[in-house]
């Protein structure tokens, strides 16, 4: 198994879901892992900084409450994230547009900044992995916000990889197919169904399959690994 032994980890959604099981993989290989998400965690082995990733504030106060008790911050995994109301554009909902965009784009990149600042102060320097989709690869129907803000995400990641490529931290992307978790469950049954259909390994994928994925690059095992965006996606990008 991959090992993270002692590594300090801050993963944004990490109260449920892919960020929940991210979090408790983290542990599991040796690291730290706090949550930072508007929601306390179920785990209790999981820290939890009550936080805000659109307010930078919020964004802030977890930097200087997660270094005050660790002294640094070896990874991030921004990852918190919500769904989309699905429509056409014509009939845009503007409100969930401003909504998704602000969590789902400018929430990783807000993220981002304030413990980039901390890794930049770190001799060590860390590694970034932000939260795309599968929607921000291919086209989905009736999606908006949502494949904007994940593509936006890839692109923003690869760009920012280039940037700190000889500072010592490392950005990459993980880009989800559907996983069986409570962002799905908000969706109607029909629309997951012809997700599952569309998956070429005939099922959704599980929390803990990304996470190991998101372990890997966190890890010194990867250390060779920056500006990619990974497909865990059960083949749905290779059709
Ligand atoms: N489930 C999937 O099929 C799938 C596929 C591809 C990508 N993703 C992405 O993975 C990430 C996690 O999704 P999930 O399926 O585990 O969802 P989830 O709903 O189980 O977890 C999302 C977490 O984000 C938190 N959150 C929401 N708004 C926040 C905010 N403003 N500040 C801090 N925390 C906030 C929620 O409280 C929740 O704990 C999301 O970015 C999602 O877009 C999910």
């Amino acid at each position: 198994m991959i090992q993270l032994t002692n590594k300090v980890a801050i993963v944004t959604g990490g109260s449920s879901g892919i960020g929940l099981a991210t979090a408790q993989g983290i542990i599991a290989r040796g690291g730290v892992a706090i949550s930072a998400d508007v929601n306390a965690p179920t785990d209790s082995n999981v820290d939890f900084v009550e936080t805000d990733v659109t307010d930078p504030i919020s964004l802030k106060h977890l930097v200087d409450v997660v270094t005050d008790k660790y002294s640094h911050i070896d990874i991030l995994v921004a990852n918190a994230g919500v769904a989309e109301k699905k429509a056409a554009v014509s009939e845009l909902d503007e409100d969930n547009w401003t909504k998704v965009i602000s969590i789902d784009l400018t929430g990783v990149v807000l993220t981002n900044k304030y413990v980039v600042q901390q890794m930049e102060k770190q001799p060590s320097g860390g590694s970034v992995i932000n939260m795309s989709s599968i929607l921000g690869i291919v086209g989905g129907p009736k999606s908006q916000a949502y494949s904007a803000a994940k593509a936006g995400v890839s692109n923003y990641t690869k760009s920012q990889a280039i940037t700190y490529a000889s500072k010592g931290i490392r950005l990459n992307a993980v880009a989800p197919g559907y996983v069986n978790t409570p962002l799905l469950k908000t969706l109607p049954k029909e629309t997951t169904d012809a997700m599952i259909s569309k998956m070429p390994i005939g099922r959704l994928g599980e929390p803990e399959e990304i996470a190991n994925v998101i372990a890997f690059l966190a890890s010194d095992e990867a250390s060779f690994m920056t500006g990619a965006v990974v497909s865990v996606d059960g083949g749905y990008t290779a059709i």
